[in-house]
């Protein structure tokens, strides 16, 4: 679906808020046509990269630089899904994803994309729903249509799954899998879920506690579409990424609780 093909590289990026440093010496590659997850504890500074690789926050060091083709219709190279939807209450499923297209494509051509992205996402049925008529699952395919409504070349999802239940966030985790390998677009996923890291990431970087270093980066390169929870191997580098977390998490956990 995206004929976009482009990789961003992080470079020496490092970030603080006033006195607080959140993020150093950050160097990483998302790949075209790849998912690169961010994990870490809470606090480490993963919505801040995520922020910085969008345009949102200028790092106080460092570059992103974005390389390769972006696709003629894509209206928007780097676009975010957010954790709570972010959905306008006052506009129908089709009129939310519809938004980011007004003003920007004649009026056929934004029903063709909003009718396309509705059925892609399995909204089909919902294009004339109110948000609060939706699910918490079906708010999120709403985010992700809107998403890919502007043919993104870069995916930026901050935890899309976490105000969600177990069952629909494993729903959605297959959809995501499916979805991102179809369109071919270059991801960078944030999660605290390690088994969304493994069932999604082409290469999963994981960060310290703060301020954000990389402490280790792995590849698990074969399809994400297809890749199922109970693979022994899957489970093998889930329990790797948790040794390398665990004594970070407990860490975090314990200065949320003194702050
Ligand atoms: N605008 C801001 N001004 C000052 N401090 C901030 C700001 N945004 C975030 N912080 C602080 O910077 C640190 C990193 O925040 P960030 O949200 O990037 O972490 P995170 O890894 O996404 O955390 P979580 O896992 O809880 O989502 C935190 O200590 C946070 O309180
Ligand atoms: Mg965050």
């Amino acid at each position: 679906m995206s004929g976009s093909s482009v990789r961003l590289t992080i470079s020496g990026v490092g970030h603080r808020y006033d006195d607080l440093p959140v993020l150093e010496e950050i160097d990483l590659v998302a790949d075209a046509g790849r998912v690169l997850v961010l994990i870490g504890p809470s606090g480490c500074g993963k919505s801040t990269l995520l922020g910085i690789i969008g345009g949102l926050i200028v790092p106080t060091a460092g570059t992103v630089r974005m390389d390769g083709q972006v696709a003629e219709d894509c209206l928007n190279p780097l676009t975010p899904v957010f954790q709570d939807f972010a959905l306008l209450p006052w506009r129908s499923v089709a009129g939310n994803v519809s938004l980011v297209l007004e003003g920007r494509l004649p009026r056929r051509e934004r029903e063709a994309r909003v009718a396309e992205v509705l059925a892609l996402t399995g909204l089909g049925d919902f294009a004339g729903a109110w948000p609060k008529q939706l699910s918490g699952g079906m708010r999120q395919r709403v985010g992700i249509a809107r998403a890919l409504a502007v043919r993104p070349a870069c995916l930026l999802m901050d935890e899309p799954l976490s105000a969600l239940d177990a069952q629909t966030r494993a729903l959605l985790l297959d959809e995501f899998a499916e979805l991102i390998e179809r369109a071919g677009t270059t991801t960078v996923y944030v999660t605290h879920n390690l088994n969304e890291a493994v069932r999604l990431g082409h290469r999963i970087a994981v960060l310290s506690r703060r301020p954000g270093r990389v402490r280790a980066v792995l590849e698990i390169d074969r399809p994400i579409n297809g890749r199922s929870a109970a693979d022994p191997s899957l489970v093998a580098i889930e329990q790797q990424l948790w040794d390398m977390i665990r004594d970070d998490a407990v860490l975090a956990e314990r200065e949320r609780v003194i702050a």
